[in-house]
């Protein structure tokens, strides 16, 4: 499973890339603000960064100027990754998009029927939000297993990108049941890291290596 960052602050991207653990980054309107940054620099930055797909999502409702919004930001780097809304209007302009060679990754993704016409109109990538429908009681991850099961039926092409995730379980889950991607806030990646037994075994063994009086270097 790739990994993706889901934010834009720089300084995250950077550690966890240092880490070797940034297959790409996606970004949405609400991180570009929480970024407090302009979009097309911190894009230009975090697409320089990275060598994976940088989502960039477009905010217009009309399909014709979803075209001309995606095609400007696509305009950042060769790695942006063209992202649009799950709706009639973000469909037809993914197919168009994806048809001019454009990488799209489809958001806001919340049923399997969404998938499947993502699918067909030729995304990239199709984010169905976890976090968001555990919000409402509903298993997210019976979403991922749906869309892998329909995908796999007829050999969609179209990644699926396991968005919203909100704890490591989150990842674990979606690896098991074979997402593509999932994208994660920089500290559920680094949470993953995480095993009170690591920590107590640790702290068991230096507290040995100690008593041995030695030294490695
Ligand atoms: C995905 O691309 C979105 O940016 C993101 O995963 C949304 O997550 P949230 O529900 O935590 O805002």
């Amino acid at each position: 499973m790739k990994f993706f960052v889901d934010t834009a602050d720089v300084d995250a991207i950077a550690e966890l890339n240092d880490l070797g653990m940034v297959d790409g980054v996606t970004t949405n309107p609400s991180l570009i603000l929480k970024s407090d940054r302009d979009i097309v620099e911190v894009t230009k930055e975090i697409c320089d960064m990275v060598d994976g797909p940088v989502s960039a999502e477009v905010v217009a409702l009309e399909a014709d100027a979803m075209l001309t919004e995606g095609r400007k930001l696509a305009e950042i780097a060769d790695n942006i990754c063209i992202k649009l809304p799950l709706t009639l209007d973000g469909l037809k302009a993914c197919k168009i998009l994806t048809g001019e060679g454009y990488k799209t990754n489809v958001t806001l993704c919340f049923s399997a029927n969404q998938a499947l016409l993502a699918a067909k109109a030729g995304a990239t990538y199709i984010s169905p939000f976890i976090g968001r429908l555990d919000d409402l009681n509903v298993d997210g991850m019976d979403l991922i297993a749906e869309i892998r099961q329909i995908y796999d039926n007829y050999g969609f092409e179209t990644q699926i990108l396991a968005a919203s995730i909100r704890s490591a379980n989150h990842m674990k889950e979606a690896a098991l049941i074979g997402a593509d991607v999932a994208t994660a806030p920089p500290g559920v990646i680094k949470a993953m890291a995480n095993h009170v037994l690591t920590d107590k075994g640790l702290d068991a063994f230096l507290k040995d290596w100690e008593k041995t009086g030695q030294k490695i270097v």
